[in-house]
């Protein structure tokens, strides 16, 4: 069966109109993978949802074709954006797909590799700056309005909507909603959209609500302090943000989920991303691992029960950054093209 998308699978509940262009690159329907190991760690039942899977290798493709569908519909040309990395990668392939221009700003030096390699191929006017992501969201939002290109950054109230997909489909493949939804959290949207999306299906499908356990970098953890932080740092540079454009949202998730907003140290992060590779056979990207860390914490300090149903959403592929993945000893052993040394090398 071919892949038809967010909008086509979930119009009904999108702000979609016979205007609306029928934009696709075959985002959502990700797996959501039984984790056995972390499941055995913390003798809870853990399910892994894989928004790697997404067509640009991160979770913003479906709030991305909405937001751009939506553009197109408007009449606009060009859109922009600020980004730490994904929402780069997914608004350049989107605005091509609509056949827009899309303009994007990153915090110069800060982004991984690989995004960066996904935003000059699909063809954006990449515009890097000293100063980092808050900066860089304030410019969009100021350019933007001046000069009527559509912004899609989270602030746009599309992409919560396709976001909010997800929690959907974490229901259906379940038959219902977790106890616990673990996510990182950066700008904040992704945790105010599912939570929207939980909100929404409970109404539809009678589900019940999961609580909201969303995990900040220690270094960005604007959230845990309550005021911003001017100079965030974290090795998970998907989520280097100081000052969270969806403030209200998560702490109106995290409050009325009954959950939690917590901090976890670079260390526990890259523990996690090694475990998920190591343990589970999954490659997320650094800020991802955070979920995961953000468990393995709660169950050191007791606070997390036994038995209860876990979704980790890990929000982006491993391969966005490859210069994490090989910055801690990787050394490739290059022996003579025989299969003795193959044999001698490998002990045999
Ligand atoms: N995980 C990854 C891989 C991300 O790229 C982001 C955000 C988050 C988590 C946090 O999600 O911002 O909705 O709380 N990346 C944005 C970007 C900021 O520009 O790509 P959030």
């Amino acid at each position: 069966m071919s892949s038809h998308g967010v909008i086509q699978r979930y119009k009904k509940y999108l702000p979609i109109t016979a205007r609306t262009p029928a934009l696709t690159l075959g985002e959502g329907g990700t797996p959501l993978v039984r984790a056995e190991a972390l499941s055995r760690e913390l003798a809870c039942d853990v399910y892994l949802k894989l928004e790697g899977c997404n067509p640009t290798g991160s979770f913003k493709d479906r709030g991305m074709v909405v937001a751009m569908a939506k553009a197109a519909e408007s009449g606009a040309r060009a859109v922009i954006c600020a980004s730490t990395g994904n929402t780069s990668a997914s608004a350049a392939a989107y605005a091509t797909r609509a056949g827009l221009q899309s303009v994007v700003l990153i915090p110069s030096g800060q982004i991984a590799r690989g995004k960066l390699a996904q935003a000059f191929v699909y063809g954006a006017r990449i515009l890097a700056l000293d100063g980092n992501f808050d900066r860089a969201l304030e410019l969009t939002r100021e350019l933007g309005e001046a000069h009527n290109l559509a912004i899609v950054n989270s602030i746009n109230p599309f992409r919560l909507e396709g976001q909010k997909t997800a929690a959907f489909e974490i229901v259906d493949d379940l038959t219902r909603a977790p106890d616990i939804l673990a996510l990182p959290v950066g700008n904040a949207g992704n945790i105010t959209a599912y939570w929207k999306g939980f909100v929404e299906y409970a109404q539809v499908k009678n589900s019940a609500l999961p609580k909201m356990w969303g995990f900040q970098a220690a270094g960005a953890a604007p959230l845990v302090r309550g005021v911003p932080v001017p100079d965030p740092h974290t090795i998970a540079t998907a989520i280097k943000i100081g000052n969270p454009a969806s403030w209200q949202g998560a702490i109106r998730a995290r409050d009325e989920s009954g959950g939690l907003i917590d901090a976890v140290t670079d260390e526990e992060i890259g523990a996690a991303y090694a475990f998920l590779a190591a343990r589970e056979g999954v490659f997320c990207e650094p800020a991802s691992a955070a979920s995961v860390a953000g468990l393995l914490k709660k169950q050191r300090e007791g606070k997390l029960a036994r038995g209860q149903t876990i979704v980790c959403v890990l929000t982006g592929n491993g391969l966005k950054d490859p210069e994490f993945a090989l910055a801690s000893g990787f050394k490739v052993e290059t022996l003579p093209a025989t299969s003795k040394a193959l044999l001698d090398a490998l002990g045999l």
